[in-house]
């Protein structure tokens, strides 16, 4: 065996795995629709397109400071700042290619065999697997649909042991869309500053994909004496439409970016030239679009939720951002098996979602209503047909 023991600790995402097989399926002649995707069907907007020429056009077309160009990283603190409400000086700020590489440096800088990462889960797909790859133990934090898919204070309480090193928190959610209110943030907050060994990454990538009134609430501003110890991702895949770009971005503290920074210059180096000029249009350039999208997000998530309750078996509550709904499909596991049986049998009937499994959850499946409404509707029309 010539792969490495960490290697062999992660497996391969089974998101992309299942798009493969819609891939396979329709080159095969087969009508699929895909509701596997993790990235808006929407255009990047024009202006963003325009920065990326006007780039290329200018020659900016070299190496760039290893945490990122001095424009994207004052854009990027103006993002935290408007959209966030957190205070970040661009020093504070590093910019990595796409959200995912910022949340694998800031994991492998901090973590040693046998420290523990708490993971809320459904969770995103990549966090355990980045964990087990940096040599530590996910700790799964199981939430229910009855409890909005969000731990407890008195959950992460109980979780934390001297060996817990991070908290990873979500919100909004991948794949539930869940998000925390400000009152829970600052419940958690309190069990966190009892324990000062634990650091926490607050992955807000889909904070402007919210469709419940009122601001995005955050942990590095809903308790500040956390501040050297939080770390909040963002970017642009996801509000701005721009996942082919690879920008992600993170603020923190001082030590933190500057050890992210170190590991970076030693993969990576530094994000695209290109993309970066992109995304610094895109934090600095119209956000009113941004409105439009989401209210077609929220127009599609209510179909999608009707559709779904309405089907014998099914059930799924309304998340409240991203653009994910968690099905659960408990009772027709007697028929079925498994989720990941259930969602072949949906394959075969020409609809591609993601069983909760593949996200540590069990017996459903996730839907990605980043389509349009017309695929929308027969997919749900199909997704009936198949269970009748
Ligand atoms: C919760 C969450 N965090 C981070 C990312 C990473 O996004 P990207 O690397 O495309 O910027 C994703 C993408 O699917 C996500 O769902």
């Amino acid at each position: 065996m010539m792969l490495s023991k960490a290697l062999a600790r992660i497996a391969p995402s089974r998101t992309t795995a299942m798009t493969d097989r819609a891939i396979e399926l329709r080159a095969a002649g087969r009508d699929i629709i895909s509701l596997s995707v993790g990235e808006p069907d929407f255009a990047t907007p024009p202006h963003v397109i325009a920065a990326a020429h006007a780039a290329l056009d200018a020659g900016d077309t070299k190496y760039t400071a290893v945490p990122g160009t001095a424009a994207l990283r004052a854009a990027a603190a103006l993002h935290f700042k408007r959209d966030l409400g957190i205070d970040v000086p661009p020093s504070q700020v590093i910019v990595s290619a796409g959200g995912k590489q910022a949340i694998f440096h800031a994991l492998l800088a901090t973590l040693d065999p046998g420290d523990e990462v708490l993971i809320p889960s459904p969770w995103w797909v990549s966090y355990p697997e980045i964990v087990r790859f940096a040599g530590a133990d996910v700790v799964d934090l199981p939430t229910t649909a009855r409890g909005g898919f969000r731990i407890t204070a008195a959950q992460l309480e109980a979780a934390i042991t001297p060996k817990t090193r991070w908290l990873l928190l979500n919100s909004p959610g991948n794949p539930t869309g869940a998000t925390y209110p400000a009152e829970e943030l600052r419940a958690l907050g309190e069990v966190l500053a009892r324990h000062p060994r634990v650091l926490i990454m607050s992955d807000d990538i889909y904070a402007p994909l919210r469709y419940t009134p009122g601001a995005h609430a955050t942990l590095a501003v809903e308790f500040p004496e956390l501040a050297e110890r939080v770390l909040t991702v963002s970017g642009v895949s996801k509000s701005h439409a721009m996942t082919g770009f690879r920008i992600g971005v993170a603020a923190g503290p001082a030590w933190l970016i500057g050890a992210m920074g170190r590991l970076q210059s030693h993969s990576s180096g530094n994000a695209a030239s290109i993309s970066q000029a992109a995304a610094v249009a895109a934090f600095e350039g119209p956000q009113d679009f941004l409105k439009d999208w989401c209210e077609r997000f929220r127009a599609r998530r209510d179909m999608v939720v009707a559709a779904i309750n309405a089907i014998p078996g099914l059930s799924c509550p309304v998340p409240d951002g991203a653009f994910y709904c968690m099905v659960d499909a408990a009772p027709l596991m007697a028929r079925f098996g498994d989720d990941e049986a259930l969602c072949l049998h949906l394959l075969e009937h020409g609809v591609a979602v993601v069983a909760a499994s593949a996200f540590g959850g069990a017996d459903g499946f996730r839907i990605s209503f980043a389509a349009d409404e017309a695929k929308l509707e027969e997919a749900v029309r199909r997704i009936a047909g198949a269970l009748t």
